[in-house]
């Protein structure tokens, strides 16, 4: 005889893109999750912001409230699910929610980036999930391989495309050779970039993201704003084109390390654009998907890759976070969230990768020489170097060996004191099998 399913109350706090097609997938797999992991969840309570809203929802009457906060701290709620999205009110609620002892499940990526620790903090002591695999490449199963998977590697670095609109905009220019502008645009178009598209195009999502990778993989506390970024707005036609010449194509990467130190593990984390050699795993990952690149001493590479936005493939990873809660619930147990302690974070200056430069320069004999100098006084080894155009359009192309950032930024701003060189171009982080 099988016992009956337990019933698992869920209150959604939000229920917009992701929040709608969540309840829309519950509805749709409560059967088989009855089957598979023997609850049946029912959405009880939904916070929302307007009651007259129509969203194409099958709810009850009076499941819809205005009140986030009473469904948050409900006795007769088991799971609370956030996606209001934002710090406030989320992390109060949610933390009122860990208060009154009920496992939480959020996709918010900029509250565990910045108070991830925090609230992990909040759930150990009451003895339930924390759960956020929605946070960091939407459909994507990331998190959970970290935590859980791959707890007992000894992961050195994880390198993720982990931002859609600014790698379709980069395969639109790298595939059609279309400008940044009008990529940029096609992307708002398409609704993957906002009409202030600043979080996108610069890093700053990428960036909230590595920091939650970071956190996971190195077992450690990394927050947002130790991430160093840059965007790809300065990416031109001109470097796509070179990349392609070299074999590479241009990624906006987030980039984790975990580095010996004089004082213990050190964790180095950016997010730039970056020459990805074409036969690598992540060159093949184009127009908006993400992916991650996992490296292990044990393992070796793995690449997890799929959709990561979008209201269906978020609302996939929410639920299985969900059924993972309410199962844990039913049985009285939590999954360990484990920020750890906090680990040195590496600046920037003594970060260290081969680069890319771009050069427009005078064509007489000697500027080699004059150039190779600035490159030798600062000790940053030239790896291979091209002349392309000549006379006024001469430009040279070269790639550095493995150099520290603070040593190519002298470089530059040397090269740029030299009356041989018209001006420097991009700069470029280049990503080597030698690192
Ligand atoms: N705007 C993000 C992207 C999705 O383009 O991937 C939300 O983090």
């Amino acid at each position: 005889m099988t016992s009956a399913p337990a019933i698992v109350r869920v209150g959604l706090l939000g229920c917009g893109n992701v929040g709608g097609p969540l309840v829309s997938l519950v509805d749709e797999r409560r059967e088989a999750i009855v089957d598979g992991a023997g609850v049946r969840l029912d959405i009880t309570r939904v916070a929302v912001r307007s009651l007259t809203r129509d969203r194409g929802l099958d709810l009850d009457d009076g499941v819809l409230t205005l009140d986030a906060e009473s469904v948050a701290t409900d006795p007769d709620i088991d799971v609370v699910v956030e996606l209001i999205g934002g710090i406030e009110p989320a992390r109060e609620l949610i933390l009122a929610a860990l208060g009154a002892g009920k496992p939480v499940v959020t996709g918010n990526k900029e509250l565990i980036a910045n108070h991830g620790a925090e609230l992990a903090e909040a759930a150990a002591r009451a003895g339930v999930d924390l759960l956020f695999e929605a946070a960091v490449a939407g459909g994507i199963p990331i998190v959970r391989p970290l935590r859980e998977s791959l707890a007992g590697e000894d992961i050195t670095r994880v390198m993720g495309i982990v931002n859609g609109t600014t790698n379709f905009i980069l395969t639109r220019m790298t595939e059609e050779g279309t400008g940044y502008a009008d990529a940029l645009a096609e992307a708002q178009s398409l609704g993957y970039a906002e009409r202030d598209p600043t979080a996108d195009v610069e890093g700053y999502d990428a960036g909230a993201k590595a920091a939650i990778i970071a956190s996971l993989a190195f077992g450690t506390r990394v927050v947002a704003g130790d991430v160093y970024h840059e965007g790809i707005s300065g990416i031109s036609a001109h470097d796509i084109a070179s990349a392609s010449r070299l074999d590479h194509v241009i990624k906006l990467l987030a980039v984790c390390e975990r580095l010996p130190g004089a004082d213990g593990p050190e964790v180095a984390v950016r997010v730039h654009p970056a020459m990805v050699p074409a036969q690598h795993p992540l060159a093949g990952v184009r127009d908006s998907f993400n992916a991650v690149f996992v490296e292990g001493a044990s393992v070796g590479d793995l690449m997890f890759y799929g959709r990561g936005a979008g209201g269906g493939p978020t609302a996939s990873a929410v639920l299985g976070d969900l059924v993972d809660a309410a199962v844990n619930r039913t049985k009285g147990t939590a999954a360990a969230v484990g920020f750890g302690g906090r680990a040195r974070i590496r600046p920037i200056d003594e970060q260290r990768s081969p680069f890319y430069l771009s050069l427009d320069v005078e064509d007489r004999p000697g500027v080699l020489r004059s150039i190779a100098e600035v490159f030798e006084t600062h000790d940053v080894s030239i790896r291979s170097l091209e002349q392309e155009g000549i006379g006024a359009d001469a430009r040279i192309v070269l790639i550095t060996h493995v150099a520290r950032e603070a040593d190519l930024r002298a470089t530059v701003r040397d090269l740029r004191g030299l009356p041989t060189v018209h001006e420097v171009g991009s700069v470029i982080r280049v990503v080597a099998s030698e690192e």
